[in-house]
C-alpha cells in the first residue's frame, strides 16, 4: 500500500456538480476522473439513520470518495489530526471530496438525509483506521 500521509483539510472541497433543472424534475450526475478526481470504483450509501446517531469515525489509508447529500442533510466533520472542518451538505448537486489519510465522521442527519459515498477502491477492511491515536501517529503527529 502507497500511503499518502500529508494531506489536509485544504485537500478537500466541494464540488459542485451539473444541474440539469426541467420543470419534469431535475436531474444530476457525476463522472469518475471528470468531476472527480478518481475512478469510482464503489458506491455506497447510509439511509434509515435514526436521530442523533454518528456515522464513520475513521480514516482510509489509500482511498479517496466523494459525499452527496442525496436527500436531507447532515455534516460531515473531516480533521487531518492538525484541524477539524465541518461540511454541511444539504444540495444533491453538491459533494465533498475526501481523500485518503483524513479522518471522517458524518452526523446530524435530517429526516430522511440519504448519504451517497462513491470511493476510488473496493471494500477492504484492511483499508481503515478506526483508531484514533493509531491515526494520529500514522499521521506523523
Ligand atoms: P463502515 O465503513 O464502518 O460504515 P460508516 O463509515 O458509515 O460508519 O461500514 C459499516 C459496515 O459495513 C462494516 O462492517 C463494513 C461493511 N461494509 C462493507 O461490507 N462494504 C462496504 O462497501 C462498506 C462501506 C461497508
Amino acid at each position: 500500500m502507497n500511503i499518502i500521509h500529508a494531506t489536509t483539510i485544504g485537500d478537500c472541497n466541494i464540488i459542485q456538480l451539473p444541474k440539469i433543472s426541467d420543470p419534469r424534475g431535475n436531474l444530476t450526475f457525476v463522472e469518475g476522473e471528470n468531476h472527480i478526481p478518481f475512478e469510482i470504483k464503489r458506491a455506497y450509501w447510509i439511509y434509515d439513520v435514526p436521530g442523533g446517531e454518528k456515522r464513520g469515525g475513521h480514516a482510509y489509508k489509500t482511498l479517496g470518495e466523494f459525499i452527496i447529500a442525496l436527500s436531507g442533510s447532515f455534516d460531515v466533520t473531516l480533521d487531518d489530526g492538525n484541524e477539524k472542518k465541518t461540511f454541511s451538505l444539504n444540495r444533491s448537486y453538491f459533494g465533498l471530496y475526501v481523500p485518503s489519510m483524513v479522518w471522517r465522521t458524518i452526523e446530524n442527519y435530517s429526516t430522511n438525509g440519504v448519504t451517497l459515498i462513491l470511493a476510488s477502491e473496493h471494500y477492504t477492511p484492511e483499508n481503515y483506521i478506526r483508531d484514533y491515536a493509531a491515526f494520529i501517529t500514522a499521521k506523523g503527529l
